[in-house]
């Protein structure tokens, strides 16, 4: 049996035909084409795969996608404008927050989202927003650092 789910991704409408047991990502990469969000574990524990939920960061591994139905999703290929790359997509670029990458849409949907709610976060609180991704390049300390430059000149 299949459902008919509807959600706004990445400011577009999208319908979409699933089975009810098929994740949020699964749809995002395997029907929509949007293979930025990536699946490092598939259980919720390494935040490769987050992307905004009505505007939460959720492990889109974990959310069966019916239960996106009517949401509003915002992938990691939504974030820039007009060409331009989010000042936090630029600030990984700048700083080195990255080496193999496949935690980093994970990361840099992670940090959008707290530098919305928190423009001017501490170390601290850089860290504990992110502390539900996992890299296994960077030490973390250059992540760190790119996101707190970034939060100097973000969009908001
Ligand atoms: S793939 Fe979703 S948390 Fe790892
Ligand atoms: S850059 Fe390779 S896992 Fe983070």
């Amino acid at each position: 049996m299949k459902l008919t789910i509807q959600m706004m991704v990445n400011g577009q409408p999208v319908t979409v035909e699933t089975e009810p047991n098929r994740t949020l990502l699964e749809v995002l990469r395997e029907d929509l084409g949007l293979t930025g969000s990536k699946e490092g574990c598939g259980t919720g524990d390494c935040g490769a795969c987050t992307v905004h939920l009505n505007g939460r960061p959720v492990t889109s591994c974990l959310v069966l996608a019916p239960e996106a139905d009517g949401c509003e999703i915002v992938t990691i290929e939504g974030l820039a404008q007009s060409g331009q790359l989010h000042p936090v997509q630029q600030a990984f670029i700048q700083y080195g927050g990255l080496q193999c990458g496949i935690c980093t849409p994970g990361f840099v949907m992670a940090a959008t989202a707290l530098l919305r709610d928190n423009p001017n976060p501490t170390e601290h609180e850089v860290r504990e927003a992110i502390a539900g991704n996992l890299c296994r390049c960077t030490g973390y300390d250059k992540i760190v650092r790119a996101i707190l430059a970034a939060s100097d000149v973000a969009e908001r």
